[in-house]
């Protein structure tokens, strides 16, 4: 009996070693495990024996059944294996090569004009801040003390949300696509300790007449810094030292007087022209960008109003801040010397191609 055991097993390691693959693994399994297996068969003759023979014949199968077992797991697992080397080996795919000599993208120059200022800002230890581009009108108007029929309401010509959102809503409750980042000034006073200093670029909307300087659609950055003892001189150090990083040394600035509701006093800052030097004329005609004017308004600023700090639950006689709205499509188009905010969105590969 015991010779037909060790037949057995030699003829299933034999076979063992010849399968190939999975199918003919589960084959070999069936054939010495499964329902008709082979040690059964030797077994039939297990019932013509003495008790004790049966015993020790028995022992001996199931020693061999759990020994077919162990190899035939130990085999599937080195199929598997050989079955994922073969397919590394085969669909390996080298990324490093011919990605060197081309170059398949381009940052757009709003994208570039960001980054920019965002790395001047960082360094200067501000925060980024986001806020949504669908706003209500508390945070987009009210709360930055342009409450409705405010003259100033005007200035900002508004995309509102279709009447089936807005028409249940209450005044200040309506949602707008923003027309300024000047929202996220409030979002952040209310939410955040003092002091805060905070830069929020992004993206906003206004019902323009398009042209050279003006889109339907276009990118401002805002700052933000309120604490104890924040003054005008500090407006203009930051101001200074932002624009000699990002424009160039010979860029002239000028402090306009303006009106903003949210800031007191509040004023508009222009540069001047980097596409015509200032001089408001190029290729001897008028220059697009600053409308001849030599100068290109790029943002508005100033100490933040006592009522702006009071809605959001500052105590302004304790407290001061300045802040700016700053158009990034302009500078783009200052920086990158584009003759016109417009062509940012025309999708123009000549264009892009350069940056
Ligand atoms: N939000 C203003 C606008 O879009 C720009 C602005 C002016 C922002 C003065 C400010 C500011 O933070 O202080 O026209």
């Amino acid at each position: 009996m015991n010779e037909k055991l060790k037949q057995l097993e030699s003829d299933f390691k034999l076979a063992l070693v010849a399968v190939e693959n999975s199918v003919e693994l589960k084959e070999l399994e069936s054939e010495y495990l499964g329902k008709q297996w082979k040690l059964k068969a030797i077994l039939a003759w297990v019932k013509d024996l003495s008790i004790d023979d049966k015993k020790t014949v028995w022992v001996a199968a199931n020693a061999l059944k759990n020994e077919f077992s162990e190899l035939l797991s130990q085999k599937s697992q080195s199929l598997e294996d050989a079955y994922f080397k073969d397919i590394e080996e085969k669909e390996a795919l080298d990324v490093s090569i011919g990605f060197a000599s081309q170059k398949l993208w381009h940052k757009h120059p709003i994208s570039h004009a960001t980054e920019l200022l965002e790395d001047i800002f960082i360094s200067l230890g501000f925060k980024i801040e986001d806020g949504p581009q669908i706003e209500d009108e508390r945070h987009n108007f009210d709360m930055l003390n342009i409450p409705d029929n405010h003259p100033a309401r005007d200035v900002w010509d508004t995309f509102w949300i279709s009447d089936t959102i807005n028409k249940h809503k209450k005044s200040w409750e309506k949602y707008l696509l923003r027309t300024h980042t000047s929202p996220v000034q409030v979002r952040t006073m209310i939410s955040q300790e003092l002091p805060i200093k905070i830069i929020v670029p992004g993206r906003v909307f206004r019902y323009e007449q398009e042209d050279a300087r003006h889109t339907s659609n276009f990118y401002q950055l805002e700052w933000l810094v309120v604490g104890e003892w924040v003054t005008f001189w500090d407006l203009k150090w930051t101001l200074d030292t932002v624009m000699k990083q990002l424009l160039w040394e010979k860029t002239e600035l000028r402090f306009r007087p303006s009106i903003f509701p949210f800031t007191e006093p509040s004023a508009e800052v222009d540069v001047s022209c980097q596409i015509c030097s200032g001089t408001g004329i190029r290729d001897a005609k008028k220059c697009s960008m600053c409308s001849g004017t030599g100068w290109v308004e790029l943002l508005g600023a100033w100490m933040v109003h006592p009522t702006v700090f009071e809605g959001c639950g500052i105590d302004p006689m304790k407290y001061s801040g300045f802040a700016f709205g700053m158009w990034i499509d302009r500078i783009a188009a200052q920086r990158f010397w584009v003759s016109s905010s417009r062509m940012f969105y025309q999708n123009k590969l000549k264009l892009n191609e350069q940056f």
